[in-house]
């Protein structure tokens, strides 16, 4: 676990302040720190509505008083019984062993990454993808190695690409199935070919389940833990349950590696508030009735979203989503689309990502979001069409 060969850039700033610069900046998190807070209508996020405490109590059925004998103790380095119990049941049939309740799945990346790689190690991940799932790997001094899904293809995962690119033996191979942001997914033969593959090359499989709950037109992939050991998994509660305030998520793996994780979290934030561990414990006990309603409002805007879409075919390109509630559009007409994004939030108080945030190859994409209310998908997708289209005038001298 020691950084030694790593070299850490500084840097120092006008008030004199070295600042560590080893860890690149998160963009995608930083223009949600500029723009998430300051707009009114979401199409940029990838989660789904957000719920309530007061819809949360009716989905799943219980009242504040509850709260009241709560003992406002520690709660464990593992998760608390009632949280860690609720999510076994779920997901790994009754077994608490694999399970590790974390702030969020944020730091269970952060912390696996720590944990299990060291400078040199190669890591396979595919591209585009969310930036903590191979920078914190790139800041540990690791190789990474891009699985790129093409968007010449509709960014379909390319197999024996990844069966070439793991014949190198790595480390680690990290994907997102479904996927942000392009929302593409496997099929569950496709899922079985690359759990064979990460076995063939004898790397660990980090299986990011952020959206696995959320799919259209095929249900839900199994995890792949039951077919390889060595398999990581990731849960949240803020993209398919709509409790992204809540801050909880899990990670799923080997006993032995959350002992070794839990050195490192001793560090950082020791264990998940049982506050937080309440609520997210009714959650998971009532998930297939928060998803299913989650789903349900997703499709329907979705549908809303491909049909805005295929009226104005010059303006922009959407791949229709096999799950997540996010996309990958390409505006062919635009110039600059993070000046139009720009533009949108500061202009019209509507929030789109601009691609760059997955990467500068994919400057000329947006990932756009339609989990949240229809009103707000309605809202943001009329002002976005009238930025297209001046911007797009624009940059033709019209
Ligand atoms: C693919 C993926 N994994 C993990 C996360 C982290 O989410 P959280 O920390 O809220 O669980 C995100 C957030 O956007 C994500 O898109």
């Amino acid at each position: 676990m020691s950084n030694v060969g790593v070299e850490v850039p500084t840097e120092v700033a006008a008030d004199g302040m070295e600042l560590r610069m080893g860890i690149a900046i998160a963009k995608l998190e930083a223009w949600m720190r500029d723009y998430y807070h300051k707009v009114d209508h979401d199409i940029g996020s990838s989660g789904v509505r957000d719920l309530s405490m007061a819809e949360l109590r009716a989905l799943c059925g219980f009242e504040m008083s509850e709260l009241d004998s709560l003992v406002l103790h520690d709660s464990e380095a593992y998760g608390g019984p009632g949280l860690r119990t609720a999510l076994a049941d779920r997901w790994t049939g009754g077994d608490v062993d694999p399970v590790m309740v974390t702030h969020g799945s944020s730091e269970a990346i952060y912390i696996v990454m720590h944990t299990l790689l060291n400078p040199g190690d190669e890591v396979i991940v595919v591209d585009p993808a969310y930036q903590q799932l191979y920078d914190i790997a790139q800041s540990r001094g690791c190789r990474i190695t891009r699985w790129p899904l093409r968007a010449d293809q509709g960014f379909a995962p390319d197999l024996e690409l990844l069966r070439k690119l793991a014949a190198s033996g790595p480390r680690m191979i990290v994907v997102n199935f479904p996927h942000n942001p392009t929302g593409v997914s496997i099929t569950a033969e496709q899922q079985d070919e690359l759990i064979a593959i990460a076995a063939e090359s004898g790397a660990w499989l980090v299986w990011d389940n952020a959206f696995g709950e959320m799919t259209y037109a095929s249900a839900p992939l199994r995890l792949p833990h039951d077919r390889y050991d060595k398999v990581i998994s990731f849960g949240t509660l803020s993209k398919s349950y709509g409790l992204a305030g809540m801050r909880v998520g899990w990670c799923l793996a080997p006993r032995r590696l959350h002992e070794e994780m839990a050195v490192l979290r001793d560090y950082i934030a020791l264990y998940v508030s049982p506050v937080l561990e309440f609520f997210a414990e009714k959650a998971v006990r009532n998930a297939d009735r928060i998803v299913a309603l989650q789903r349900e409002h997703a499709g329907a805007n979705l549908k809303i979203l491909l049909e805005w879409a295929a009226d104005i075919p010059e303006l922009v390109r959407v791949t229709p989503p096999a799950g997540s509630v996010t996309t990958f559009v390409e505006f062919p007409q635009l110039p600059d689309v993070e000046r139009s994004c720009r533009k949108l939030a500061e202009e019209h108080r509507v929030l789109l990502v601009p691609g760059m945030c997955f990467g500068d190859d994919f400057s000329s994409y947006a990932r756009l979001g339609f989990g949240g209310t229809t009103t707000e998908l309605t809202a943001g997708l009329t002002a976005l069409e009238q930025v297209l289209r001046e911007d797009s005038r624009m940059a033709a001298g019209r």
